[in-house]
């Protein structure tokens, strides 16, 4: 057994002139959860798709649980599990003669209880013997995750598998993720959403124009909760006298608006019992603080902008 589910080295694909994946290197841990984040064309499924081998690699080497692509592709592609575009199924067979169907496809022996097993896993036991054009989208996308991890892969690969999920669906997707990889195995998963990615993985590597330009780690995950700028909207008697202490007081809070008596600032959470402070101590009474919401994509902005300082200097 490798040491890593999946290593990825110099992936690269220029098509005619245009260079789609650049350098891009990452390792998947046994039993982790990793994601590749980025804005739609950014490259996420020509990397994904490179991995799979549904596309040639320009450059780069692919490791599965050990097996080189290029030397072993048999072994390492018994590796994978993927779901790349939408789960193809006949809709008039059931989810479980689907099942069946993809197992006697596969190269290593699947047994009955292997199809239970997995059934069960993505909780579709219930609905196993139903047609599949009955499912809902998030269960066939369950489904979709049973085929893929019939033959006990050792990494489960998929590409934006949220899109089209209620919240609901994503929630109950994410715990099936979660329980997969608590039992060993590694997922490799893609979406544009920062939030998402927070929520589901534990790293996740931020692609950007073709390039791999920051791995989160879980530390940093933890850290920046607490120092990440936040907006802070206060509802104050006095916004003029509260704008003109802070900046005298408190130079690094950011007042991004004021006014009708409120003000929002752009503060780290420890600067708000300090602010609050402030004000009450010069009779400027406060009577609401509120937190205003998006400040992850604010942190995913803020992880960006810092790796362009730092390659700059
Ligand atoms: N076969 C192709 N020919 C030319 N350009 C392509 C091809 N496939 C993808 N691209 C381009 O490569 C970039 C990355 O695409 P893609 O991997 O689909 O990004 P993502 O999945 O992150 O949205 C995009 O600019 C896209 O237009
Ligand atoms: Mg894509």
């Amino acid at each position: 057994m490798s040491k890593f589910a999946l290593e990825v080295k110099s992936l690269t694909k220029t098509i005619g002139k245009k260079t789609i994946v650049n350098d891009v290197s990452f390792e998947v841990e046994r039993g982790e959860i990793f994601g590749l984040l980025g804005p739609n064309g950014a490259g996420k499924t020509t990397i994904i798709r490179m991995i799979v081998s549904l596309i040639n690699r320009t450059g780069g080497t692919v490791m599965v649980n050990g097996h080189n692509l290029d030397e072993s592709f048999t072994l390492a592609m018994n590796e994978l599990g993927a779901i790349v575009e939408n789960p193809e199924f006949y809709k008039y067979l059931s989810g479980y003669k689907n099942l069946r169907h993809y197992a006697r496809m596969a190269l290593t022996e699947i047994s009955e209880e292997r199809i239970e097993e997995v059934t069960e896993l993505v909780g579709l036991q219930h609905a196993i013997h139903d047609k599949v054009r009955t499912y809902s989208l998030g269960m066939r996308q369950r489904l979709g995750v049973a085929q893929a991890i019939l033959h006990k892969p050792s990494i489960l690969i998929l590409d934006e598998p949220t899109n089209g999920l209620d919240p609901q669906g994503i929630r109950e997707f994410r715990d099936y993720l979660r329980l997969l990889a608590s039992q060993g195995t590694s997922v490799l998963v893609s979406s544009h959403l920062l939030s998402e990615m927070q929520l589901m993985c534990d790293r996740f590597a931020i692609i950007e124009q073709g390039k791999l330009i920051h791995i989160s780690t879980m530390n940093e995950n933890e850290d920046s909760q607490a120092k990440a700028l936040r907006s802070v909207e206060m509802e104050v008697s006095n916004e003029n006298l509260a704008s003109k202490l802070l900046k005298e007081k408190m130079p690094t809070v950011k007042i991004s608006s004021m006014k009708d008596h409120r003000i929002i600032l752009s503060v780290e959470k420890d600067a708000i019992p300090e602010i609050n402070k402030l004000l009450v101590m010069n009779e400027i009474d406060v009577f609401e603080i509120l937190n205003v919401k998006a400040t992850l994509e604010d942190r995913f902005l803020e992880i960006t902008n810092k790796d362009k300082k730092e390659q700059m200097v």
